[in-house]
C-alpha cells in the first residue's frame, strides 16, 4: 500500500481529485479541428522535458499534457478541466508559464518544457516554493498544487508578486476546489525573497 506524504503530494501531486491565462504556443482545439482530415497521423516527436529529450511517437494532435502524463509518465502535471479553465495543468515552456492541456506536443518540439518533476530530486531539498507551500500549509486535497506551484513561480519571476492583490491578480487562473488561497498567497510571499535573491 502507498503512503501518501505531504512530500509526495508537493513534489509530484495527488493521485486525487482539481483557471489559468497563460500564453499558449498553438491552440489545441485548433489543431484538432485542422486535423480531421487526417486523424490518426502519428509523427516522431522531440520532446526536451526537464532537461533530458525524448524521442516520441504521438498522433500530432496530442498534448503536452498527454504527452506528459502518458507517454512519458511525469504525472506530476495534472489534468483537470482539459480545456483551459482550471490551471492545473501548469507547466513553464522556455521558461514561461503554459497550460499543457492547450498546447500541443508537435508545437513545442525541441522547446525546452519544465514540469513540477524538475523542481527537486526525490530525495533531494524541496525547492523554496515547494518548501514554502508545506510551511504555509497551502492545500488540502493537492490535485491543483503542482499548477499552483509551477503558476507561483511564474508570478514570482514576472515581478508580480509585489502584494497580496497583485499575486492573486497573477494567480487567478488557478482553481483551488479546497479553497487554500490565503494560504497560496502566503507561501508565494513566503517563497518570493529566497527565490529573488538565488
Ligand atoms: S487548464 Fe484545466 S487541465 Fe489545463
Ligand atoms: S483543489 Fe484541493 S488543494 Fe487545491
Amino acid at each position: 500500500m502507498t503512503t501518501m506524504t505531504r512530500r509526495t503530494v508537493i513534489t509530484a501531486g495527488a493521485a486525487m481529485a482539481g483557471v489559468a491565462l497563460h500564453p499558449t504556443p498553438l491552440i489545441a482545439g485548433d489543431a484538432a479541428a485542422a486535423g480531421e482530415a487526417d486523424s490518426g497521423t502519428r509523427t516522431r516527436m522531440r520532446l526536451n522535458v526537464n532537461g533530458r529529450l525524448h524521442e516520441v511517437d504521438l498522433d500530432r494532435r496530442t498534448t503536452v499534457l498527454d504527452a506528459l502524463r502518458e507517454e512519458l509518465l511525469l504525472t506530476g502535471t495534472k489534468k483537470g478541466c482539459d480545456q483551459g479553465q482550471c490551471g492545473a495543468c501548469t507547466v513553464h515552456i522556455r521558461g514561461e508559464r503554459v497550460l499543457a492541456c492547450l498546447t500541443l506536443a508537435v508545437a513545442v518540439q525541441g522547446q525546452r518544457i519544465d514540469t513540477i518533476e524538475s523542481l527537486s530530486p526525490p530525495d533531494g531539498p524541496l525547492h523554496p516554493m515547494q518548501q514554502a507551500f508545506i510551511d504555509q500549509d497551502a492545500f488540502q486535497c493537492g490535485y491543483c498544487t503542482p499548477g499552483q506551484i509551477m503558476s507561483a513561480l511564474g508570478c514570482v519571476k514576472e515581478g508580480q508578486a509585489v502584494s497580496d492583490d497583485a499575486i492573486r491578480e497573477s494567480m487567478s487562473g488557478n482553481l483551488c476546489r479546497c479553497a487554500a488561497y490565503p494560504k497560496i498567497v502566503a507561501a508565494i510571499k513566503q517563497a518570493r525573497g529566497p527565490l529573488r535573491t538565488a
